[in-house]
């Protein structure tokens, strides 16, 4: 039985609660907020608005507002960070230098230095850091990276990612809506795409980006050119300046050689391969979504299975290395090599 963690328990805690409870020789043994209504509202006893999610049954879990000695009391093997970015570094490190294997929250952090420290922590550690790019392990995104990987449709010759959100309101004292705190939606959203671009094509030579301002007042609408050496067009646009009535939309559009292959999370099917000959064919995906798959990998990991190598630190890392060129270029009005 692993016995798990978790520090921070607002949007993404609750969701690595619910994963982490359904599954098996995993028991979720110890939450820590600092905020103790938390406890109550995902408990359902306050703040359970009608038709929100059911309530989190927290009965015979530790629950702490003092991360210290939740990381003293409770004998974690394992830990789900899913506090704000800019508390990743610190939790991290601490949680890894207590014998803690972690798996954080994406962005791994605000910037390039602040990820070196959790890397070092793990390695002199020997313990695991997994950084939370659910889009690796989101099935139809796993799926795709397969086919292109396989050859079977032949060369990359264009590519569009989007992620479109009406702005986020639920954040902890808005932190989200601040830059310094969030990276706007540039390190926040849209590197879920580009951290995907970076694993179906690699990285690229350079990118070329443009961003609009938006309720953050920083980088919150994002258009980006990947460039490769070959001549394939590579793009992603990603935001949160969408107007309520819009929700959420994630998509592809991929073109092969020999294939099409198209992805909206709002259609149905969500995904489609038009081959060059014949007709439209839906590919079967793994079951789940990308939180239980990547949670459901962690766990194995931590218990000692072996599992494919999916995400790497030093991964994550690069990802927030693109990023923050991508924001470089929108500043800059240049292109930025990698
Ligand atoms: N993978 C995804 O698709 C996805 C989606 C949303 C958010 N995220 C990431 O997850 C992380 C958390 O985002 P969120 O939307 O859940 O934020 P949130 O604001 O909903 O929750 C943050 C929680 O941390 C708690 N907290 C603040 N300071 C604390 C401290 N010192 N000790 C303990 N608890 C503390 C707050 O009370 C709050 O409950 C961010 O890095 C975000 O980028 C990932």
């Amino acid at each position: 039985m692993i016995r798990v963690g978790i520090v921070g328990l607002g949007f993404m805690g609750k969701m690595h609660f619910r994963c982490y409870k359904a599954l098996e020789d995993v028991q979720v043994v110890a939450i820590c907020d600092t905020d103790k209504a938390k406890f109550s509202d995902a408990a359902g006893t306050a703040g359970n608005i009608a038709g929100a999610e059911a309530p989190l049954d927290l009965t015979g879990i530790g629950l702490y507002d003092d991360f210290d000695r939740m990381l003293a009391e409770a004998r974690l093997d394992a830990l789900s960070v899913t506090l704000p970015t800019y508390m990743h570094t610190d939790f991290t490190v601490k949680a890894l230098d207590a014998g803690v294997n972690v798996l954080c929250e994406k962005p791994m952090a605000l910037s390039v230095e602040d990820g070196q420290p959790m890397i070092a922590a793990a390695k002199r550690n020997g313990k695991l850091l997994q950084i939370g790019h659910c889009i690796r392990f989101w099935p139809e995104y796993a799926a795709v990276k397969q086919i292109i990987a396989s050859g079977e449709y032949g060369k990359l010759l264009a590519a569009t990612f989007q992620r479109l959100s009406a702005t986020p309101t639920w954040s902890w004292q808005g932190w989200l809506m601040d830059p310094g705190k969030s990276g706007a939606a540039a390190l926040d959203l849209h590197i879920h795409d580009s951290d995907f671009v970076h694993y179906a094509f690699g990285m690229p030579k350079a990118v070329f980006s443009r961003a609009a301002s938006g309720p953050s007042g920083d980088d919150d609408h994002i258009v980006t050119q990947y460039l490769y050496d070959d001549r394939c067009a590579v793009t992603a646009e990603g935001g949160w300046t969408m107007t309520p009535g819009f929700g959420f939309e994630m998509s592809f559009n991929i073109v092969l050689e020999k294939a099409t292959i198209v992805f909206d999370c709002n259609r149905s099917p969500a995904l489609k391969v038009c081959p060059a000959e014949g007709d439209a064919i839906t590919p079967a995906v793994a079951p789940g979504d990308g939180y239980s798959n990547e949670i459901a990998h962690f766990a194995k990991a931590v218990s000692g299975q072996s599992v494919p190598e999916i995400i790497t630190p030093e991964q994550s890392l690069e990802s927030v290395r693109l990023v923050m060129a991508e924001k470089q270029s929108a500043r800059s009005g240049e292109k930025v090599a990698l």
